[in-house]
């Protein structure tokens, strides 16, 4: 079976929409335009609408035709703070803020995939159609489960899917078990002493204490945690400064670590603290470090993975699904929803040139009935059953 043929019908209207929620990106936390047009369609459709879960968030809830289990379908609204280069005809209108993720196409595919259901009925149990805010790292997950997500909405089992411009076009891949990882943000701050750059005797250096303990939170990986387990640190920002005959008093050191066992990054975490600790003690300033878990390990449930593959299959042949077997260092904070509740996530490959996060991504717009004929079939088939 290829793409539903309902959903073929309309394909046009959900690249209307995709391009308009293109045109029109929100960072996390802001998608207050997106989400009003994601709760309108929803309505129009005769699907019953929450609104401001997890603030911008939206649930939508449609029974089908008799009783059976309930099934979470889930799609990202955010952008990202990118400034668009893509010259396309409906690029972002919104300067520094680019749909570069293709959330906007995620959004689509499940709006497809309600409008469907809606339509035809012909489903078991409740449909639960999750939009979800600020996936980019600001917490749009646990801003829902906070607000008792699951709670108000029991689902049995729920499902997400991502595009991958670096994947083949239309083929769709799962990871179980362990999938993507966990991840930290963490600044670090020292406090130092500041004086003119041609008497650095007077000063407390900020910048030479920074550049060292950059080098030595490297050694955290190469050296405290086995080679075969995958991890990385990565500092990202270090801003200290203002002039070229000044030394700051100042310095801020941030990154990111990725990590997919709780005890290593508790390790990560002792490590980076006892460094730091070491630098302000031996160079006679405070350094502080503040670390935040952003986001857990995503791990899908290893028969779930293959039921949403089953699935998939269904719309872009078996020889166009496959079991992935590497973890994706990339994080994900469906992987928080996947905590509450059984689940699986799978990404679906199309015809990009350039990867996610890149100014100039472009989506290909033809996965976007497939996207949603895949969530719409596993409503179709998934909710059948006791309840
Ligand atoms: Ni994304």
């Amino acid at each position: 079976m290829p793409v539903l043929k309902e959903i073929a019908a309309y394909a046009e209207e959900l690249v209307e929409i995709r391009r308009d929620l293109h045109e029109h990106p929100e960072l996390g936390m802001e998608e207050l335009r997106t989400s009003a047009i994601v709760a309108k369609l929803l309505k129009s459709w005769g699907i019953t609408v929450h609104e401001g879960i997890g603030k911008t968030g939206v649930v939508g809830v449609l029974d089908g035709k008799q009783a059976g289990r309930t099934i979470g379908l889930r799609a990202d609204m955010d952008a990202l703070p990118i400034d668009e280069k893509t010259n396309l005809p409906f690029a972002s209108k919104t300067p520094g803020v680019m749909h570069a993720c293709g959330h906007d196409a995620h959004t689509t595919m499940l709006l497809g995939a309600a409008r469907y259901l809606a339509q035809t009925q012909d489903f078991d149990g409740q449909a639960v159609f999750i939009f979800q805010p600020a996936e980019e790292g600001l917490g749009g997950a646990r801003a829902m489960l906070a607000d008792d997500l699951f709670g108000r909405f029991a689902c049995d089992e729920i499902y997400g899917m991502h595009n991958n411009p670096n994947g083949r076009p239309n083929v769709v891949g799962v990871k179980p078990g362990k999938a993507m990882a966990g991840a930290d943000f963490f600044d670090i701050t020292i406090k130092a002493s500041g004086a003119h750059a041609a008497r650095p005797h007077e000063s407390i250096d900020p910048i030479v204490i920074a550049t060292s303990l950059v080098q030595q939170l490297q050694s955290i990986v190469s050296r405290n945690t086995p080679p075969t387990e995958p991890l990385v640190l990565s500092v990202t920002q270090i801003h200290a400064g203002s002039a070229y005959n000044v030394i700051p008093s100042e310095c801020t050191i941030s990154g990111t670590v990725r990590f997919f066992d709780p005890e290593l990054i508790a390790t990560v975490r002792e490590r980076m603290q006892a460094l730091c600790d070491g630098v302000a003690k031996g160079y006679d300033v405070e350094v502080v470090l503040d670390s935040r878990n952003t986001f857990d390990v995503l791990v899908n449930n290893e028969q779930l993975s293959q039921v949403m593959l089953d699935i998939a299959a269904d719309v872009v042949g078996s020889e166009n699904v496959e079991v992935m077997t590497k973890v994706s260092t990339g994080s994900e904070d469906f992987s928080d929803m996947l905590q509450v509740v059984p689940g699986a996530y799978c990404v679906v490959g199309h015809e990009g040139t350039l990867p996610l996060h890149n100014d100039g991504f472009i989506l290909d717009e033809s996965i976007l009935p497939v996207g949603a004929s895949i969530y719409a079939r596993l409503i179709e088939q998934r909710g059948v059953g006791p309840q």
